[in-house]
């Protein structure tokens, strides 16, 4: 894992603007960030796309910014992820923040353990972020699209997003197309943003214990 994080280091530039995704691997290559900053005397700011992240950012006294002209690279972990650089996002909830800063960046490296590497999207659970109001009727019309869901809890309630909405995860016995899936639920009124990630990845540094590798 340190060697996949000196290579994502990389992407750590003097005066850039980074991106910076959520979840557990994202957390732990932030002190392994922080020492390359330090080291190379480098100013960076950061768009958060969760707020535990922007927590973790600030504990490391690292600049947290809430809007920018632009952003340079958006640096963030996967839950599944296939060959064609596609990968399912959002199973700590973050989707929404991550799809804008993600998407806004253009430029996307990924980072995830080797184990999590799909063929198909089938059966994998696919975060998708509802509005809380009439949230049942959503969940209904997202059935109609041939999903099991399941309405994501937390603490013996239903688990909210850093933005007060919903999560239901979604699963399909078989999904023929992904990103036409992706316009289906978009279209739905009351679904916010979907964890189906089909553009902008670069790169999907994949990790075991030993060693990493780069897919393209
Ligand atoms: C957060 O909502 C997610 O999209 C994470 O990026 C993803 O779940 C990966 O998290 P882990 O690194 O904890 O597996």
């Amino acid at each position: 894992m340190e060697k996949a994080f000196d290579y994502l280091n990389r992407y750590i530039d003097d005066g850039s603007v980074i991106g910076m995704g959520s979840g557990s691997t994202i957390e732990k290559y932030l002190p392994a960030m922080k020492k390359h900053i330090e080291k190379n005397g480098l100013k960076v700011s950061f768009l958060s796309t969760s707020l535990k992240t922007e927590k973790a950012l600030k504990r490391l006294n690292l600049e947290v910014i809430f809007d920018a002209e632009s952003v340079d690279v958006a640096i963030d972990g996967a839950d599944q992820f296939n060959d064609e650089c596609i990968a399912v996002k959002g199973g700590g909830g973050s989707l929404l923040r991550e799809k804008q800063i993600d998407y806004f960046s253009g430029k996307i490296i990924l980072i995830a353990h080797m184990n999590k590497k799909v063929e198909d999207f089938n059966k994998v659970p696919i975060p998708v972020e509802v509005n809380k109001y009439l949230y049942k009727i959503t969940q209904r019309v997202i059935e109609e699209t041939d999903a099991s869901t399941e309405m994501r809890k937390e603490d013996g309630g239903l688990f909210v997003t850093d933005n007060d909405n919903y999560i239901i995860d979604c699963t399909y016995e078989n999904i023929s197309d992904l990103s036409e899936l992706q316009q289906k639920l978009l279209n739905i009124p009351g679904v916010v943003e979907t964890g189906i990630f089909d553009r902008y990845i670069e790169e999907i540094v994949s990790f075991d214990e030993q060693t990493f590798e780069i897919l393209k």
